[in-house]
């Protein structure tokens, strides 16, 4: 197959895992009779450099054009003075909007290797950690109106979470599909004792809920969930949750997991066209040092040839590889165990690619 995928290289220390990434696609190609060819896009803080605007049109316009992007991270302290609507995250917020990527999909899934490094006790960890936030990811607060102002003698700040009926069934659909294609149980996480958006999301999802009635649907606030996500995550198969709430969640669910250096992630719309990257930042304090974890941007990157090629053999294989240097022991400085190798980015790279 033929593919056309946009690359943005990103921040700080995210070149170099985009970097292992692009090698380990090309490797694939290879084994696999594949072309992928790569259209370089410009977004976040190297986009501000080169034109003062975390996401110009026609860099939109080339992801629009590709079959998936792929992306390391934004953002850094280079940027951290600009204004709100000039910041690198704003880039991304917006190339999530610009290609309709509703549903963003991140995995929690203990690698047996790194079991050691889960922060919760060994007894919790045994019973299984395999669960995926769904998260809502082109509404809620993150898109509704923000604005500061003054209001009797002081400032005031307001930020609205929208949301309609249509962008929750969407969102609850792949809820509820991708529990098909698992343990078949969904959990809405809300906070219904208090949001009418919350409450909304409950009355869209228990009118979904009769079409999947294979699927054993229940409902929990979030603050439990924030609980229950450490107290006993084997509970867990799908998690779905409006936009700010999958973003905490998300990142609790990969620390528990051991480290976030780990976690890839799909962000998927109306068609095949994707767009993934590792859920951790841009990495400011080690970048060029290669030092940085590649494995959740080469992780990403067999995701897009699972969920937007339609190229599962080709996902296994990296995957399987991932799972070889673990077995191996080789670690980079933030899996870092007893006893195992410490590598840094690139040779982190070879050794998968070794293994392709
Ligand atoms: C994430 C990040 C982004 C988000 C930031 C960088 C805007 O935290 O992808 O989880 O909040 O969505
Ligand atoms: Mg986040």
């Amino acid at each position: 197959m033929e593919k056309n995928i946009a690359l943005i290289y990103g921040d700080c220390a995210s070149p170099e895992i985009v970097t292992q990434a692009v090698r380990v696609l090309d490797a694939v190609a290879a084994k696999y009779g594949h072309t992928f060819t790569y259209t370089r896009a410009y977004m976040g803080g190297e986009a501000i450099d080169q034109f003062g605007d975390p996401l110009p049109q026609a860099e939109l316009d080339k992801c629009l054009a590709a079959d998936s992007v792929l992306l390391g991270a934004v953002g850094g302290p280079k940027w951290e003075g600009v204004p709100g609507d000039k910041r690198p995250e704003k880039g991304l917020l917006r190339l999530r909007a610009g290609m309709g990527l509703y549903a963003n999909s991140r995995p929690a899934k203990i690698w047996p290797q790194l079991a050691d490094a889960s922060p919760l006790k060994k007894e919790i960890v045994d019973r299984g950690i395999d669960f995926i936030v769904v998260r809502e990811l082109i509404g809620g607060v993150y898109f509704g109106e923000h604005k500061t102002f003054h209001q009797d003698g002081e400032l005031k700040a307001v930020d609205v979470m929208p949301y309609s009926e249509h962008e929750i069934e969407r969102i609850g659909r792949i809820g509820f599909e991708t529990a098909m294609k698992r343990r078949k149980k969904l959990t809405c996480v809300d906070k219904a004792n208090v949001l009418d958006t919350s409450r909304l999301w409950r009355r869209v999802l228990e009118k979904l809920a009769p079409e999947y009635p294979e699927v054993q649907f229940s409902e929990m606030f979030v603050d439990n969930a924030a609980m229950q996500i450490c107290k006993d995550p084997s509970q867990f198969d799908v998690i779905v949750t409006e936009n700010m709430f999958g973003d905490i969640l998300s990142d609790e669910a990969s620390e528990i997991t051991g480290s976030i250096g780990m976690v890839p992630s799909s962000s998927l719309g109306a068609g095949p066209r994707g767009l993934y990257e590792p859920i951790h930042g841009s990495a400011p304090d080690i970048a060029g040092q290669d030092k940085v974890n590649p494995i959740a941007c080469i992780l990403s990157a067999a995701m897009m040839l699972r969920y937007s090629f339609d190229m599962p053999a080709e996902a296994d294989a990296i995957e399987a590889a991932v799972s070889g240097v673990l077995d191996a022991g080789l670690r980079t400085a933030d899996i870092m165990q007893e006893s195992c190798t410490l590598v840094g980015c690139a040779a982190m790279g070879d050794a998968i690619l070794a293994r392709l």
